[in-house]
């Protein structure tokens, strides 16, 4: 009968209990549907009425009682389990690394890294601009003026109508309007970093990357911009003797402008840059125009500059074998652990 056990005892023995199987133990032995507490009820039926009455509100009393306390106790359980399990779960960061749950380099950064550390070795020096850019740097004082067609050839985010002259960058290009207009010549600097086109589909995606360069001074040429690139270009692909070609081109902040192409072969439908019959175009390049050299307060007479600018997102599929450029940003763990380099391994001048 419930009521050999006071409720002294009654109390010990669930707040001795320290797992959810045993409270449910508890639980059952006294409120269980065969439990002491039902089946003293069931034993009232016997008694004189005023007997069932005092007896009654005993048992109702403890077992109230047992239902309080195990309430109670499940909830010092629950947190006791939620205290192990945070404790189990505490990251020690001043431990080193483990490799394998290091995250690793996206192939967009690791192809960043490498292109600076290859002009960086040419003395080139890096600059970055914002991602929103005022129409001026964007087009106008690269010489592409309102109603140029040159604007409907990039798909221009436009932002909303309180910031009506600032758009999400198209290109890089605006970075030389920057540094033009807060530095004095000698200038020699490459700027990697996101843009932006209202295109999407599998060779474009509406955030990309680039990398530009500007090189200002007395006496840069044509010569010299080319000799860059293929130096660049044969460092980056790992070749040596590139066969290259330059076409003749259009673009409204160079004159003349060039597109660069490179040789390729492919072998076992992977693409091997550096010779073959097939061109690739890589990049746009060209002489400062002297429009902008003016636009940004450069004087045309005495300075002189070449510029060139290029896809990182298609560097990066032509080194690494990456063939749809969706893939870079969909964000799949177990791509990024394939084409991904290791952190340690990553030895960058820039720091970036
Ligand atoms: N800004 C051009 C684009 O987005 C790329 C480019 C071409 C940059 C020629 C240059 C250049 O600096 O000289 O398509």
């Amino acid at each position: 009968m419930v009521f050999a056990e006071n409720k002294n005892d009654i109390l010990k023995k669930i707040k001795d209990t320290n797992s959810f199987e045993d409270l449910e133990k508890l639980r059952l032995y006294y409120l269980g549907k065969k439990g002491v507490i039902p089946e003293a009820l069931k034993g009232l039926a016997s008694l004189s009425i005023d007997e069932k009455k005092t007896k009654g509100q005993e048992i109702n009393i403890i077992k109230k009682f047992v239902e309080d306390i195990l309430r109670e106790q499940k909830t010092i359980i629950e947190n006791s389990d939620i205290a192990k399990k945070i404790k189990q779960e505490t990251i020690d960061v001043t431990l080193p690394p483990s490799i394998k749950t290091v995250g690793k380099i996206h192939p967009i950064s690791q192809t960043i890294f490498n292109i600076i550390e290859i002009f960086g070795n040419l003395n080139y020096s890096v600059e970055t601009g914002p991602d929103i850019e005022t129409d001026f740097n964007n087009f106008t004082a690269l010489n592409i003026p309102e109603h140029h067609p040159a604007r409907e050839m990039q798909d221009t985010f436009y932002l909303d109508s309180d910031q009506k002259n600032n758009v999400l960058r198209t290109h890089t290009s605006p970075v030389q309007v920057r540094t033009m207009l807060t530095n004095k010549p000698p200038i020699k600097i490459i700027v990697p970093g996101r843009t932006y086109r209202s295109d999407s589909d599998a060779t474009h995606a509406p955030m990309f990357h680039q990398v530009e360069g500007l090189v200002v001074n007395h006496n840069a040429t044509m010569v010299d911009l080319k000799s860059t690139l293929v130096t660049f270009l044969e460092e980056f692909f790992e070749v040596k003797n590139l066969e290259y070609r330059f076409r003749p081109s259009y673009f409204p902040f160079t004159e003349p402008s060039a597109e660069m192409d490179v040789a390729y072969t492919k072998v076992n439908n992977k693409i091997k840059i550096g010779e073959g019959n097939n061109w690739l175009e890589i990049l746009g390049c060209g002489m400062v125009n002297p429009i902008v050299l003016e636009n940004c307060k450069i004087d045309s007479k005495i300075y002189q500059g070449f510029a060139f600018g290029m896809g990182i997102e298609r560097l990066s599929m032509l080194k690494y074998g990456i063939s749809d450029l969706r893939s870079f940003f969909d964000l799949n763990y177990r791509w990024l652990d394939h084409y991904g380099f290791s952190i340690l391994h990553n030895q960058t001048r820039s720091g970036l």
